[in-house]
């Protein structure tokens, strides 16, 4: 992926991006052994050589994002002391050392995102940003407006109060209803412990959308990498354009 050069010369660690600007400014820049004295210009690090005072700089490992569609069955952790099959597993082409932003529970299944790029990953993250994740719980009886009100405007959990969300009932017969529920916090097991603050156990859990992103024509199991477009929108949710971030 391009980037400005500056940019990459600070990402491997030789200088700030201040710096790095002065070291291109001075001609001790070459791209494929050509000096390069203009700020600004943009190039793939896996595709030039580039060099520092004649010295080839190793280039930080290019971004790499991917959407995958989470089965049952598998944890969202990059590793798993206790050898559990992880999301990795499902991402065998993946060479980069990628990882989930957030977590599913084992049990739930759907959208993930995940990335090598920290910057991204941490916004995503950051409560201030509020970030919507929509869920599609299955529960055994159907919700009553009370507790749909409820599950609104807030219930009690044990680390406090939740923010306000979006509920719509999907479909409900007797005996099961389909609810889906928008949040922007990311607490742990958050859609679960709201529905039973209300009196209901989720029976099935899968996360239908994240920051915009849903899993259109990514089928159960499966992944794709994010589209340019996609990655500036999530920048944008993140708080920031990308080229200030990245
Ligand atoms: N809420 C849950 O209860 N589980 C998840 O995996 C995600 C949100």
């Amino acid at each position: 992926m391009e980037a400005r050069l500056q940019k990459i010369i600070s990402q491997a660690g030789l200088a700030s991006r201040r710096a790095a600007e002065a070291m291109i400014l001075e001609g001790r820049v070459e791209v494929n052994g050509a000096v390069v004295r203009e700020l600004g210009g943009k190039f793939d690090p896996a595709q030039v050589e580039i060099k520092v005072d004649g010295k080839a700089i190793r280039a930080a490992e290019a971004h790499a994002y991917y959407l995958l569609n989470k089965p049952k069955g598998y944890v969202s952790t990059a590793r798993d002391e206790r050898g559990r099959r992880t999301v990795l597993d499902l991402l065998p082409e993946a060479k980069e050392r990628i990882y989930p932003i957030g977590r599913l529970d084992m049990n739930t299944e759907g959208l993930l995102l995940l990335t090598n790029d920290g910057e991204l990953m941490n916004g995503l993250l950051h409560p201030r940003y509020e970030v919507q994740k929509t869920y599609v719980a299955r529960i055994a009886a159907s919700l009553s407006a009370d507790e749909i009100r409820a599950l609104q405007e807030g219930v009690q959990l044990e680390d406090g109060v939740t923010a306000p969300a979006s509920v719509r009932v999907l479909d409900e017969m007797p005996g099961r209803a389909r609810v889906e529920i928008t949040i922007h916090e990311g607490r742990n097991r958050q859609v679960r412990r709201m529905f039973k603050a209300v009196g209901h156990e989720v029976l099935a859990l899968k996360r239908t959308a994240f920051a915009g992103l849903t899993l259109e024509g990514v089928k159960r199991g499966k992944y794709r990498p994010l589209t340019e477009a996609e990655i500036g929108m999530l920048y944008e949710k993140a708080g920031g354009s990308r080229d200030e971030q990245a």
